[in-house]
């Protein structure tokens, strides 16, 4: 695991938009995972000024985001359909067959949840993944406990991510209970990953994941397992690592052929 930690959130965000961008520059049709949050709103506003000021096409990419929530209308402003329209795909103009989002609103989960894999196998593997990760560790909405074998499936919330995510929900109760989250196999799957996270709320869920053992109770700890995971932090978010001079000297001594992928 390659961990960065760099000034702040602007400067990590705009990092790792150059990576995501020189990704596409070399691969127009790139397979790439998408997440939601706040975390990667930098990262999605810094990419898109990138390819105009560029004047890339992305015509041919392909995304899939991780997750959806249940029973909440796409068009509602709390659904994960509509935070990408508005801070991403409007933005670039892609066509309506260029995303994928689970869709929360279908009759029959478990069909759906086997669509999306279906469709991740048709038109994947996913090539770059981008992750946020959760207080207690999980990714997509892979909650703790969630078994490192796992699909795309249902998931229950635990209280803390719905209170993490009330936001743009008028109430308590219409915050949603049950998402449809790609699985942890499908994340590890992705040939390479970009984990994000910023502030002093998230650092022990960093320094457990990078550093502790792996286990399910911290989801976000098998990504030790996967050969090619960039996680970019602010200081606040690396407040708790035990190796962090050591991760800011590899990143400060690496070869000039390593960085090509950052250049702007
Ligand atoms: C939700 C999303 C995750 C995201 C997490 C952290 O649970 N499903 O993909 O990583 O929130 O969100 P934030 O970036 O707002 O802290």
């Amino acid at each position: 695991m390659e961990v960065i930690v760099c000034e702040n959130a602007e400067k990590a965000s705009a990092l790792s938009a150059r990576l995501v961008k020189n990704k596409i520059k070399k691969q127009p049709d790139l397979v790439l995972g998408l997440a939601t949050g706040s975390t990667p709103l930098q990262l999605y506003k810094q990419l898109v000024d990138l390819i105009d000021s560029e004047n890339l096409s992305v015509k041919e990419i392909t995304t899939f985001n991780l997750d959806e929530y249940v029973g909440v209308a796409a068009t509602h402003p709390g659904s994960y359909q509509t935070y990408m329209k508005k801070n991403l795909f409007e933005a670039l103009n892609l066509r309506e067959d260029q995303w994928h989002i689970p869709n929360g609103e279908c009759q029959d989960v478990s069909q759906e949840c086997q669509h999306y894999e279906n469709l991740i196998d048709a038109k994947g593997p996913i090539q770059l993944q981008i992750l946020g990760i959760g207080r207690d560790g999980h990714i997509g909405f892979n909650e703790p406990g969630s078994s490192f074998g796992s699909r795309t499936r249902l998931k229950t919330l635990t209280e803390e991510t719905r209170q993490d995510n009330a936001l743009l929900f008028s109430s308590t109760e219409e915050i949603p209970r049950h998402v449809i989250t790609m699985g942890i196999q499908t994340i590890m799957d992705s040939e390479e990953i970009v984990l994000l996270a910023f502030g002093a709320q998230k650092a022990d869920a960093v320094a457990a994941f990078i550093e502790g053992p792996v286990s399910a109770s911290v989801p976000a700890s098998i990504l030790q397992f996967h050969p090619r995971v960039k996680v970019f932090l602010d200081p606040q978010a690396a407040a708790k690592l035990s190796h962090l001079d050591y991760y800011q000297e590899v990143f400060a001594q690496k070869p000039s052929w390593q960085m090509l992928e950052f250049e702007s």
